[in-house]
């Protein structure tokens, strides 16, 4: 007598280190035919690296929550080659393709009605009425993307909770025995996750700060408005505990205490001497950049981080929203 799985789980088992390959023609020919198997690819993006797979291949979507650890009712964005393939799986209203007119390619997430007609699996929307879609700015990717022929599923390629990769030795490190294949195209160019938006017909709302900023992006939409948990658009990426490295984290920190580390940003005060500094000129899209793989190097040495205060303007929005988000496992942030 003898049980099966109904899922055959080889492709979640630890499988042994995944092949790291740069971003060059034959690599990208593999990276599709890995992805038209249903297999797992972690792909460059200007923002984090993403875990690709068919979005159209439910056993494939399956994978990529199991491989992160990942709550399977929090949705995947589907990643485009181009506006075309994004209106195959969207109802775009006239704001909506403004919106992709004006930033795609680039760091923003559209979420939309979902076509009757889409093709992407429902484990990758969660079930939800709406989709999330964007046309990354990277061009390996983009030609990843377009040899597929279909969307990408794509999170963050990073274990559920945990910081997000700005470097395919990040994927490697956090991922690495559980999925196929890693495309190296160095670091992120932004460092933060995109931005996302719902273009609704009472206005847009913001659900996720990323790395386009707020300003940016009410030049066409008017003010944007915050997330109404009680109509249920709720971006679930706005877990409250996100981002997290192990260490403790102390926001708007001016000094770092005995034990602590401290991240910097802009010039330090007198008699202070950061450990890593994210900017010391203060530019926040630098920040940006560096904020992960900074928090990461801290992370293995200090059980508690100090971070400088960081202006709420601009990008500043997105780097203190996964600041706290971060810092949400230590009770003491009461976040
Ligand atoms: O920059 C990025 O956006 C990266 C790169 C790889 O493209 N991706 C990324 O994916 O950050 P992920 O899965 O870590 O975050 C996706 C967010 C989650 O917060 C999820 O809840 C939200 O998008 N989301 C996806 N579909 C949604 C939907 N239909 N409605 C509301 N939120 C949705
Ligand atoms: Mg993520």
């Amino acid at each position: 007598w003898t049980t099966f799985s109904m899922n055959s789980d080889s492709h979640n088992a630890p499988r042994g280190p995944a092949r790291m390959l740069p971003a060059d023609a034959s690599s990208l020919d593999e990276a599709a035919r890995v992805i038209l198997a249903g297999g797992l690819v972690a792909v460059p993006t200007e923002t984090v690296y993403g875990l690709a797979a068919d979005a159209t291949n439910g056993a494939a979507i399956a994978s990529i929550y199991t491989a992160k650890g990942r709550p399977s009712f929090n949705p995947l964005i589907c990643h485009v080659a181009d506006l075309a393939m994004a209106e195959s799986l969207a109802e775009f209203s006239p704001l909506a393709r403004a919106l992709a007119a004006r930033f795609w390619p680039g760091p923003l997430t559209l979420v939309l009605p979902r076509k009757s007609s889409c093709p992407v699996h429902e484990l990758a929307t969660a079930g939800l009425p709406s989709i999330a879609v964007r046309q990354p700015q990277h061009i390996a990717t983009l030609e990843i993307i377009s040899r597929v022929g279909r969307p990408l599923a794509a999170p963050s390629a990073n274990p559920s909770e945990q910081l997000s990769p700005t470097t395919a030795a990040h994927v490697a490190a956090g991922l690495g025995d559980r999925i196929d294949l890693i495309i190296d195209d160095g670091t992120c160019r932004a460092g933060l996750e995109s931005t996302i938006i719902a273009p609704g017909e009472e206005g847009a709302v913001m659900l996720r700060a990323g790395s386009l900023a707020r300003s940016e992006i009410e030049l066409l939409t008017g003010p944007l408005r915050s997330p109404d948990a009680s109509k249920g658009i709720v971006a679930p990426g706005m877990l409250r505990r996100h981002y997290a490295p192990r260490a403790r984290l102390r926001l708007g920190a001016t000094a770092p205490e005995s034990g602590e580390a401290f991240l910097g940003f802009g010039a330090p005060p007198r008699g202070v001497s950061p450990s890593l500094n994210l900017s010391i000129r203060g530019d926040l899209a630098e920040a940006a950049t560096n904020l992960f793989a900074m928090l990461r190097t801290l992370d293995e040495s200090h059980d508690s981080i100090a971070v400088a205060p960081i202006p709420e303007t601009g990008l500043g929005e997105a780097l203190n929203d996964r600041l706290r988000r971060g810092a949400a496992h230590s009770r003491e942030n009461g976040l």
